[in-house]
């Protein structure tokens, strides 16, 4: 397989450390604890792969990890985490605003397009939905002019 181009091996490195981050928080807002066990199940990545991110993230000072302890979220890895999770809530609130209606669609768009989108468009993105959330008219008359009619 052709090496990544330096650039694209950067953005999956960072889709990798905010994925885990926002698992990690995820993990400690729900049981109080974040496990590598719980975090290969959430993510579905075997345990030697989790242990093997979770020594880098310390390493880079997103976390503190004690084997046999677990893990806290540092200043930064908080930041980081608390910004994704905004993102992914916010998305699921765009996507649902238009109708989008199978969670699981949600989730997985939402889960792709949160690493992906520049500050610039997240704001364009909230204001619409804040906006379609007020005014639900706007988005039953667009879906309405879109479709077909069937006769
Ligand atoms: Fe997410």
């Amino acid at each position: 397989m052709a090496a990544l181009p330096s650039s694209a091996r950067r953005r999956a490195t960072t889709v990798a450390v905010e994925d885990y981050l926002e698992k990690i928080e995820q993990l400690i807002a729900d049981k109080g604890y974040a496990r590598v066990v719980d975090i290969a199940a959430g993510l579905k990545i075997s345990q030697a792969s989790v242990t093997a991110m979770v020594q880098r993230l310390d390493a880079e000072g997103f976390i503190k990890y004690e084997k046999y302890r677990g893990m806290v979220l540092t200043s930064s890895g908080l930041e980081v985490a608390r910004r994704i999770a905004h993102r992914h809530q916010l998305l699921t609130d765009f996507l649902r605003v238009l109708g989008v209606s199978d969670e699981k669609i949600i989730y997985d768009d939402v889960e792709g397009m949160e690493h992906h989108i520049s500050p610039e468009t997240f704001q364009a993105i909230e204001a619409l939905t804040r906006h379609l959330e007020k005014n639900p008219a706007v988005v039953t008359k667009a879906m309405t002019a879109a479709r077909p009619t069937v006769r």
